[in-house]
């Protein structure tokens, strides 16, 4: 830093009374430049006090109000993301002045003037109060948002407070006429900044429905009054009284909107129970923190006083732990006080205090000032309390002294002191009628004063039969932390099991299929609050699809994050300042990236990056592992990605996917070599499909090789149905039959061998071909005609077609014997070997099988099984020839078991042979074991591909289509399920038909299939 920039900055420093930090300001490179960048965490990172902070963080605004920032020259082709038009959720408020027409009627212009002018000074002042944003000002009306530039995680809320406090500001406004206000507000989706993308608008415009429904609130408002839509409605809970005004016809709105007139602020005693007035899920796990709470009660009951420092990240459970101890406790004779801080008051001197005394003295908000006192005082006769520190609390709760109490004539400091004291007092003459619980929830809004009045009850409480337990977030650091009566209790994440436990409670009796309940557990990443929200958002999308796209892995647009959750993701997102573009690179990278691919992306200078990084990380938004510039990043919530992700347009979000892609490709050679999926993904998302549908199938040939058969099902089906969007071209078209062939293996895997998917991927390859041969193109790849037959083949077989089975397998042999390939040649002998047995050709089939055996070199042939051949042949060949024996054997009857094909036999038991035909298709023996006799259905974890699937083994209905009907009846002229029905009531035990027959029932029930 220059001497001159150090100076500026001590100068600015001097005049704030807080040159003690210029040192600091200078060791950490901060100028004068820099502040308009500075956050609170940025000065708490410094070393900053809380009260300093807020002092300068009020000087930086004025310096901005002062001298607004010139906008900063954008990079050169960087996709602009800061300052640039947003996606994103914001609640419109639109206030009107009532009857202004009617005025310029009877008044001059300029008084008219006047008025609206102090109008719109009055809705400004009460807005920003609430950290609205006046957008425009239209006619006698005022736009604001609440929620952009700057998201709040209760911007709905806000926008209702300001709009009841406007209402009460607007009529004591001391103007010529007398003036009323309607305001109405709504809550969506919009697109909103620079609309006219030259970075230089005045005007932060908005597009969207949510303005304009606002705008017809307002209209259809009695004076006075606010009238809310539906949307914001959902996002208060129990916070407001309402007045339901039914559905409303409105103009340019599709469809009646529900309305709502809001009153007042409710009673309510604490934020979350206003914002749970619909009742709680059972609570799940946290045994032991809630143990820990009791045996610390019961410490305090004894009169060794304790404080429990509850700390954790938003949504985590702070409240509701406090609020399950609260329930364990209702039986037993106890005083509480709750005490809680909130977002719009830290800066009201003792808010919390304030507050839990006007309820526990039971006022209501319309009682008179005489009530007021009357219910005061009875309340504090129940504590002996001196009339001297009586009239404190009455001066503490703004009400007039009428004369009761002896009049306070102290200097404000000595008041304040004096306050804290008659508090203190309070609660130790509590605690001498009963033991007390004290709970101060949400500590890191505390306004300075009541933080210094719970210091001081942390001291006291020692001595005293009580608990005092102070919940926060982690981002407040808690200064009672190292005595020896004071405990910290930090509440991690909820596990898996625990997060599922909870959509199970929600969903009830409706359905939600297993992949979208997957998917939730692993997008909310163990935060109850965002499990409860996502779970309420899927259940409320109308159809399937929208819930499906509501989880999508990768987020097609903001549908993706709840609206319960987007306003305090974004909170969090828009404290970053410049960092947030950052965060926006990287959530289009992905929830994971890299270091150096950021830093090729992102094109700024290493220290810039640096810097928006550390700042990305200390605000607890990123992980960091390793050391740049080879560290890796990871998003700390899934959520966070999906919001950072979502307040992109499409325009920028495609260009800067482009710009991904382009750089993976031509500096990360290896990553496009081993994920060519991620490349894939980038592509699409650019709107070059072409790329991408390569791309696509050759992740999924990739991922067909290592047997991640549900990925491979996923990314072949996006290549081909890209494919299917382009003009067609003869290299396309061989494109489409090698990928549609090599759709037929993982599907088998996945959906089963008779799953309509398998049947129509396997129709649908062959239509390719014929389509090919019409053209003149036939196949490169004769494997490929191999792979077709045996799809149909296996089809058939799951089918129990015999005869269809031989029919193809003499096509196919016929085939593989004039190509004189080993491989398709051993394929052939062995579906023929099967077809021939399931037909009762036991011999015949024999040596087929046999004949396989000779064929298959394990080396030569280890590529088959990946080639459309769905299994391991050689494998499977061994336990087919094992089933041949048996028949062989029981043929000979009971003497031939003593001979040596009978000891043969005997380790080839039927049992051992479905085991055996299942490892053949990497299906679990124990599986097959649970369902065999009883059919119950089974389950199975798997990690394909290094991400957990649940699978599924389903026994209860066996549905075989066409079996036992028409001219494919085949000649073993049962079912399966016939023969295994048969078998307990029949004497014929062992039948090779009926060994044939669990064969396949087996096979069938280890078919992978989607919990349901
Ligand atoms: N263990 C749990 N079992 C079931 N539901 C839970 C559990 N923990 C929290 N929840 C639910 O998750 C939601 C968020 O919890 P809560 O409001 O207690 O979080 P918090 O930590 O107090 O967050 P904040 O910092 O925003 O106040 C609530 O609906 C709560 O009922
Ligand atoms: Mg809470």
């Amino acid at each position: 830093m220059t001497v001159p920039a150090m100076q500026q900055i001590a100068d600015w420093l001097e005049k704030l009374g807080l040159a003690q930090y210029a040192q600091r300001f200078t060791e950490n490179g901060i100028d004068v430049s820099a502040l308009r960048h500075l956050t609170d965490q940025d000065l708490k990172e410094i070393g900053v006090l809380l009260g300093h902070r807020r002092k300068m963080l009020a000087a930086i605004g004025e310096l901005a109000r002062a001298a607004p920032a010139a906008p900063e020259p954008a990079p050169r082709a960087e996709p602009k993301t800061q300052d640039a038009a947003e996606r994103r959720q914001v609640t419109v408020m639109f206030s009107d002045l009532v009857g202004s027409t009617a005025l310029s009627a009877r008044m001059d212009p300029e008084d008219l003037r006047e008025v609206i002018s102090a109008y719109q000074k009055c809705v400004t002042k009460t807005v920003e109060r609430f950290g609205g944003f006046v957008a425009k000002y239209m006619g006698d009306g005022v736009l604001v948002y609440f929620g952009y530039p700057q998201a709040h995680e209760d911007d709905a809320e806000r926008a209702v407070r300001a709009g009841l406090e406007l209402i009460a500001a607007v009529a004591g406004l001391k103007t010529r006429a007398s003036v009323q206000t309607r305001v109405g507000i709504a809550t969506g989706l919009v697109v909103v900044g620079d609309l006219v993308g030259s970075g230089e608008a005045q005007e932060r415009g908005i597009v969207g429905e949510t303005p304009n429904l606002a705008a017809r609130l307002q209209g259809i408002a009695e004076p006075n009054t606010v009238v809310i839509a539906e949307s914001a409605r959902k996002l208060l809970g129990n916070l407001f009284e309402l007045e339901d005004l039914g559905a409303k016809d409105l103009k340019g709105i599709a469809g009646p909107v529900r309305a709502w007139a809001a009153l007042r602020v409710s009673s309510v005693e604490s934020r979350f129970e206003a914002l749970h007035a619909g009742g709680l899920t059972a609570l799940v796990g946290r045994e032991e923190e809630l143990e820990l709470l009791l045996r610390r009660w019961s410490r305090a009951k004894t009169g060794e006083g304790q404080v429990v420092l509850l700390s954790g990240e938003a949504g985590i459970g702070k409240s509701r732990l406090t609020a399950t101890l609260l329930e364990r406790l209702a039986d037993e004779p106890h005083t509480r006080l709750r005490y809680f801080c909130s977002p719009q008051h830290t800066d009201s001197a003792l808010y919390p205090i304030i507050s839990q005394m006007e309820r526990a003295a039971g006022m209501a908000h319309d009682d008179t000032p005489q009530t007021k006192l009357d219910k005061l005082d009875a309340m504090l006769a129940q504590t002996a309390t001196s009339a001297q520190d009586a009239v404190l609390f009455v001066d503490m709760l703004s009400l007039p002294n009428d004369g009761r109490y002896p009049a306070l004539d102290l200097a404000p400091e000595q008041r304040r002191q004096r306050t804290m004291e008659a508090l203190i007092a309070q609660t130790e003459a509590l605690t001498r009628q009963n033991p007390v619980l004290m709970i101060f929830e949400d500590a890191h809004w505390t306004d300075p004063t009541s933080l210094e009045v719970f210091g001081q009850v942390v001291d006291q409480v020692k001595t005293l039969p009580a608990l005092l337990i102070v919940t926060f977030r982690p981002d407040f650091n808690a200064p009672w932390v190292g005595q020896s009566h004071v405990m910290f209790l930090a509440l991690n994440r909820l596990g898996e099991r625990e997060a599922a436990a909870i959509i199970t409670h929600l969903v009830g009796n409706k359905e939600l299929p297993a992949d979208v309940m997957a998917e939730i557990v692993e997008r909310t990443d163990g935060i109850p609050l965002f499990v409860e929200e996502m779970t309420k958002a899927v259940l409320e999308a109308e159809s399937e699809g929208e819930a499906r796209r509501t989880t999508a892995a990768i987020p097609s647009s903001v549908v993706a994050v709840p609206a319960s959750l987007h306003a305090s993701l974004m909170a969090r997102l828009d404290r970053l300042g410049p960092a947030k573009e950052v965060a926006q690179i990287g959530s289009a990278i992905g929830r994971e990236f890299s270091h150096t691919l950021l830093a090729s992306v992102v094109r700024k200078p290493e220290p810039e990056l640096g810097s928006a990084l550390e700042h990305l990380i200390s605000s607890g938004l990123l992980f960091r592992q390793g050391v740049p510039p080879h560290a890796t990043y990871l998003f700390k919530h899934a959520l966070v990605q999906d919001a950072a992700y979502g307040t992109l347009l499409r325009e920028p979000r495609r260009i800067l996917h482009a710009r991904i892609a382009e750089t993976l490709e031509t500096q990360f050679a290896e990553i496009v070599e081993n994920q060519p999926e991620l490349l894939a993904r980038h592509y699409t998302e650019a709107g070059q499909i072409e790329k991408a549908a390569g791309l696509w199938g050759k992740a999924g040939l990739r991922s067909v090789e290592r047997s991640a058969f549900v990925e491979a099902a996923a990314q072949l089906t996006r290549a081909l149905g890209q494919i299917a969007a382009l003009p067609t071209t003869p290299a396309l078209r061989r494109e489409q039959i090698k990928l549609q062939v090599a759709l037929i293996t993982p599907l088998i895997n996945v959906k089963g061998f008779a799953a309509p998917e398998t049947k129509g991927a396997v129709e649908r390859a062959r239509l390719l071909i014929e389509q090919a041969e019409a053209l003149g193109e036939p196949p490169e790849n004769p494997l490929l005609l191999f792979s077709v037959l045996h799809g149909f083949w296996i089809v058939s077989y799951a089918a129990f077609n015999g005869d269809v089975m031989r029919t193809l397998s003499a096509q196919f042999l016929a085939l593989a014997e004039k190509q004189r390939a080993t491989g398709p040649l051993a394929t052939g002998h062995s579906i023929m070997g099967v077809s021939l047995m399931s037909t009762g050709e036991i011999a015949q089939g024999r040596a087929h099988l046999d004949r396989v055996i000779t064929l298959i070199d394990p080396a030569e042939h280890r590529l088959l099984p990946k080639r459309g051949f769905g299994f391991d042949n050689r494998v499977a060949m061994f336990s087919h020839r094992a089933l041949a024996l048996v028949a062989t054997w029981l043929s000979r009857g009971r003497a031939g078991r003593r001979g040596s094909s009978g000891q043969e036999c005997a380790q080839d038991r039927p049992s051992r042979l479905i085991d055996g035909r299942l490892r053949s298709r990497k299906c679990d023996p124990c599986q097959l074991r649970k369902l065999r006799g009883s059919k119950r259905a089974a389950r199975r974890k798997r990690r394909v591909g290094g991400r957990k699937r649940h699978l599924g083994v389903e026994g209860a209905r066996i549905d075989i289509p066409g079996l036992g009907t028409g001219h494919d009846r085949p000649r073993l002229g049962r079912s399966p399920d016939d023969l295994l029905r048969d078998r307990r009531t029949s004497a014929n035990r062992n039948n090779p038909v009926e060994t044939l027959a669990h064969v396949i029932l087996g096979e069938r029930l280890c078919e992978p299939r989607q919990i349901r």
